[in-house]
């Protein structure tokens, strides 16, 4: 397959069938900090097309702050049920406010109430707190619809590289490097 974007909807889809995981679509990104340090965290893989790899996130978060200050980026995947690793980087743009509508839309009651009740990546004084502030949040917003908070929302990462490698346990892995230059995607083998 000659096309990544499409290799790696056929990679994934393949991933979910009977997926023993309970997250099935948590995926590594890697931002870089103000002191230059690389710094990964899971999140949720929304989407893929052609624009490129969606996750939505906290916008005011320490990664949504290091993406502000320095868009490039990188995605890692293992997939161990199926012996797939994934490896992107790309660039963060942020998606539309109507996109990240439909995100906030799919998401549970629950899960938005969180959202809502905390501010990711600040100090917790307490665990206690995690209990008292959803409480709070709770209470102040119960039988209403819950909006989509400003500093909620989603990055698209237009990708320049991504490399799939096959795992095998010869350890001859099988890795094909895809790079786009400007000119369309080419395609490479590495040795493993
Ligand atoms: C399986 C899994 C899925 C997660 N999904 C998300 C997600 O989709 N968005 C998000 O902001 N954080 C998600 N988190 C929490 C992040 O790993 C991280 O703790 C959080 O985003 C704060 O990161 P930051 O302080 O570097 O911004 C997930 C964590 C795990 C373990």
């Amino acid at each position: 397959m000659d096309n990544p974007i499409s290799k790696f909807k056929h990679w994934w889809q393949e991933a979910l069938v009977e997926s023993p995981l309970q997250q099935h679509s948590a995926v590594c990104i890697s931002t870089i900090d103000e002191h230059g340090f690389p710094a990964g965290r899971f999140v949720d893989l929304k989407s893929v097309s052609d624009d490129g790899f969606v996750f939505c996130s906290y916008l005011d978060s320490a990664k949504g702050q290091q993406i502000a200050h320095n868009p490039k980026i990188a995605m890692t995947i293992w997939w161990d049920h199926v012996g797939y690793q994934v490896r992107v980087i790309g660039t963060a743009q942020l998606i539309t406010t109507a996109q990240a509508d439909g995100f906030w839309q799919s998401r549970s009651r629950s899960a938005q109430l969180v959202t809502t009740a905390f501010a990711q990546s600040a100090p917790l004084a307490a665990e206690r707190d995690l209990v008292t502030k959803l409480q709070q949040a709770s209470t102040g917003l119960a039988d209403q619809a819950i909006a989509r908070p400003d500093n909620w929302g989603g990055y698209c990462i237009k990708p320049v590289a991504i490399e799939f490698l096959t795992f095998r346990d010869s350890r001859l892995h099988l890795r094909e490097l895809f790079k786009d230059q400007g000119e369309g995607w080419t395609k490479q083998l590495l040795q493993p």
